[in-house]
């Protein structure tokens, strides 16, 4: 491991901004050959802690686990299932799959964006909802579809 000389202000401050668990599984791995291949488990332990990832945050698991902090923003951004902003108490997903789109998602969708003030990606300013479009969820019988806090509604044939 290679250190500055003021290695323990830099350690301090990396504590101070990420979950403890996340300090202990960073220095866990890395002595590790190849441990820059646990960030994605460390990312993912950052955003289960704190529900997005700052750029606090992901400069914090640079500088603990030494490798690149484009690296790690890097990876941040790739995915489309790390949050770079705060999420609202409420997530609303969409469905834009064909399906849902025939059956007027994108009416339903331009009248959520009117109500709540927001595009797609976006949160509320008193982060009580933040508004996603996702994709086929397997569920086309009951289009048009919105998932509300993750909860998928499941076709039982009615209707
Ligand atoms: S297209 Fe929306 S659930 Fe399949």
């Amino acid at each position: 491991m290679t250190t500055t000389d003021n290695w323990t202000e830099i350690k301090a401050a990396c504590e101070a901004a990420l979950p403890p668990e996340v300090v202990a599984f960073i220095e866990q791995n890395r002595g590790m050959a190849h441990s820059e291949s646990q960030l994605i488990a460390t990312l993912h332990m950052v955003q289960a802690a704190t529900g997005f990832l700052s750029k606090e945050q992901m400069n914090a698991v640079a500088q603990l686990a030494q490798i690149p902090l484009a690296k790690v923003t890097g990876v941040a951004t790739f995915y489309h299932y790390f949050r770079l902003h705060p999420r609202g108490k409420h997530m609303i997903n969409v469905c834009l799959g064909t399906a849902c789109y025939v059956k007027g998602a994108d009416k339903l969708s331009q009248r959520l964006m009117d109500e709540l003030g927001i595009q797609f990606g976006e949160t509320t300013k008193d982060r009580m909802f933040s508004l996603e479009s996702t994709r086929c969820l397997g569920t086309c019988g009951l289009a048009p579809v919105i998932i509300v806090d993750f909860d998928v509604p499941i076709d039982k044939g009615v209707g």
